[in-house]
């Protein structure tokens, strides 16, 4: 990995970022943790912001984006621009949204996936390349989305 993957979670996502810092400190891989450090409550779209500010700004490669149900940091960081996320859990979308979609963000929920397949997800999200070619069109038509 190039650049640090940039962490984030909530209250209800904290416990899964950890575990999925255990694995990553294991594999070697670096990364930067934006927080929350405790399962005290916060809300997820101040977790999520930093992260993704990290990403778009080439702090980061990647975020990988954890709450309750993953869904909340998906809506949040989908908000920034430049941010692909995806809220993922099962295999397929998780490969197929980076060969595809060149997602930037893979959001999980602490409360929907357990440690061994959010591990799964996260080395699948890390490691699988953007195909680009027709895709590459389509991504465009995202930004320009956000250009509108
Ligand atoms: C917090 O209770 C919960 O709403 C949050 O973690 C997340 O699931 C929101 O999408």
């Amino acid at each position: 990995m190039a650049k640090p993957i940039a962490l984030a979670a909530d209250h209800g996502g904290f416990e899964l970022k950890e575990a999925v810092k255990a694995h990553l400190d294991e594999q070697g891989i670096e990364y930067i943790d934006f927080g929350t450090n405790s399962t005290a409550s916060v809300d997820y779209p101040d977790m999520a912001l930093p992260a993704c500010d990290a990403v778009v700004s080439g702090q980061c490669e990647k975020a990988l984006l954890f709450c309750g149900t993953g869904v909340g940091m998906s809506m949040a960081a989908n908000k920034v621009k430049g941010i692909r996320a995806c809220c993922c859990s099962d295999s397929f979308s998780c490969e197929y949204t980076r060969r595809h979609n060149d997602a930037n963000a893979l959001c999980l929920g602490g409360r929907v996936v357990g440690a061994g397949l959010a591990i799964q997800l996260v080395d699948i999200f890390l490691h699988t390349e953007y195909e680009g070619g027709r895709h590459a069109r389509r991504v465009a038509k995202l930004a320009e989305i956000e250009n509108r």
